[in-house]
């Protein structure tokens, strides 16, 4: 067991420059949120309609001004599941969540009426200016008190943060052990646009389409979770989980306007691809079961949750549960290997259970952690930091890993120039003191350069 484990581990140190070159932007020991007034917030904890330990941080999107992030129901106490934090205030790194996109949104009618927003995982602000949100439906499925509503996709115009759509998922879309958590939308065309939401619970994708205002139900073994892939282990945790399709990532589109959405199931340690040209139309879809392909294995102990593929570096990010890490592989690359992974961020303490990845407008990449197992199977410390927000820039997280972009010559010029500068300098202090022995820049070059392409390739 021990072995498997280090394997995996072993190949992402080895592959890295060891960068990790992520920062913390935000960090909670617990999640507060900003209410009405101090009045409000003392009577919300004392009727528990805010419960601090049972809110936990699970999605997070950015989108101009804004960091939204996502509170789902899963126990009683959460007063408001999608909430944003201003990017432009930089007064405190814990701020407090703002409900998004008002506090009534949230709110349980007198009546029973379930809120506009019942329960989010993952949300995606499209190129249009939509955001879009998945709503799982469920309140305390975590408890003995299940309330089940309908799915649904509800899309905000983030301009006026007025509603556009509530598209309820129909009927015999929705089975019985459904759980809609992740949502992948291609916008290439802002009218003709296309929403994927994962069903982990019952292997399936559901389509939607914007134009078409209609969704159906595409199933595939691709789907199905892995029976030897079910055993995770976090920070001493031990649990099995069967989760299905989890991890969606969308390629930039094609000639054609067609994007290649990576998936795989949480239960996996593969990864899988298919041409949405298939996924747009059901009988299609179902009559080209070999238009889904299998890319390869990340190996043992190498189970992924969320996923995201930044479409203009085409670099697929995923997260690797048991690892408390973040790595990456480039969709350029034809082999889907182990050797082709890349580390972008590993750490037992801080990146325990990495829960949302996403590449903003600016070709920032941000990260999400938030321990989530031990917040299941155990007691999160509230005096400890428990949920982190990393951020940097895309190519600085990707540099020196096996998903850099940089072309090798370009790394190359820069290396040699760099070593130039140095021995040249090297070469005028010698001369300066010794009188002028002669020892050639270029030899100096060529040794260093040998030994740091022997570094890169053993
Ligand atoms: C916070 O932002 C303001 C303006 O956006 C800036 O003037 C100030 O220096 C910033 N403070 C810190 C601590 O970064
Ligand atoms: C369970 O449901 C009942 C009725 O809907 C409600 O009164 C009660 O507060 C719920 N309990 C919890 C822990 O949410
Ligand atoms: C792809 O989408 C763009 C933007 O909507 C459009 O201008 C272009 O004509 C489309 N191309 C094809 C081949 O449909
Ligand atoms: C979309 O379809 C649903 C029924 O499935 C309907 O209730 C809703 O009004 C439609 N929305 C639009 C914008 O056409
Ligand atoms: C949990 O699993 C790991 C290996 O996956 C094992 O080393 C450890 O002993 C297990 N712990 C418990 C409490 O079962
Ligand atoms: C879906 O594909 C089938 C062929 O499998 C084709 O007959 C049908 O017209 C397509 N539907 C749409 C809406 O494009
Ligand atoms: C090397 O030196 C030149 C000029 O002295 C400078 O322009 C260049 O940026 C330096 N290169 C590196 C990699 O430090």
């Amino acid at each position: 067991m021990g072995g498997l484990k280090t394997l995996i581990i072993l190949q992402l140190i080895y592959f890295c420059g060891c960068m990790d070159q992520l920062h913390i932007v935000y960090e909670w020991k617990q999640i507060d949120y900003e209410f009405p007034s101090p009045a409000a917030r003392a009577q919300a904890i004392e009727t528990k309609a805010f419960i601090p330990e049972n809110n936990i941080p699970m999605g997070l999107e950015i989108y101009e001004d804004r960091l939204f992030i996502t509170v789902p129901r899963w126990k009683s106490g959460v007063p408001a599941s999608l909430n944003y934090i201003n990017l432009k205030d930089n007064s405190t790194n814990s701020p407090k969540l703002i409900p998004y996109p008002s506090w009534a949104a949230h709110s349980i009618g007198m009546d029973g009426k379930p809120p506009e927003i019942v329960s989010p995982f993952r949300v995606r602000a499209d190129r249009c200016g939509r955001l879009w949100v998945l709503d799982n439906g469920k309140m305390g499925n975590l408890e003995t008190n299940v309330t089940k509503y309908p799915p649904s996709i509800i899309v905000y115009d983030l301009k006026t943060d007025n509603l556009l759509r509530k598209y309820v998922f129909p009927a015999d879309q929705v089975k019985e052990d459904s759980g809609f958590a992740n949502i992948a939308v291609e916008d290439a065309d802002c009218e003709n646009t296309y929403a994927y939401a994962g069903d982990l619970g019952k292997p399936a994708i559901v389509v939607y389409s914007w134009e078409k205002n209609e969704s159906w139900r595409i199933t595939h073994h691709f789907f199905h979770p892995d029976p030897l892939a079910c055993d995770f282990s976090v920070k001493g945790f031990n649990f099995s989980w069967t989760d299905a399709l989890f991890g969606l990532g969308l390629s930039a589109p094609n000639a054609d306007n067609y994007s290649t959405l990576y998936f795989h199931p949480m239960a996996s340690y593969d990864e899988f691809a298919v041409s949405t040209e298939y996924l747009r139309n059901q009988s299609l879809a179902e009559e080209n079961f070999k238009a889904f392909k299998v890319l390869g294995s990340r190996g043992p102990n190498a189970q992924s949750s969320v996923s995201f593929v930044d479409p203009k570096t085409g670099v697929l990010f995923y997260s690797l549960v048991n690892l408390n890490a973040v790595a990456c592989w480039k969709t350029s690359n034809k082999e889907y290997l182990m050797k082709n992974q890349g580390r972008i961020y590993m750490n037992e303490v801080t990146m325990v259970y990495p829960t949302d990845i996403k590449v903003d407008y600016n070709d920032n990449l941000w990260i999400l952690s938030n321990r989530m197992p031990i917040w299941m199977y155990g007691t999160l410390d509230p005096n400890d930091v428990n949920f982190r927000v990393f951020s940097a820039p895309v190519v600085d997280a990707i540099s020196h890993t096996a998903c850099d972009i940089t072309p090798r010559s370009d790394i190359l010029d820069k290396f040699v120039n760099k070593v130039k500068n140095a021995t040249n300098s090297l070469v005028a202090k010698i001369k300066q003191n010794s009188g002028g022995v002669a020892i050639s820049p270029l030899s100096v070059v060529t040794v260093l350069m040998v030994s740091w392409i022997i570094s890169l390739t053993i």
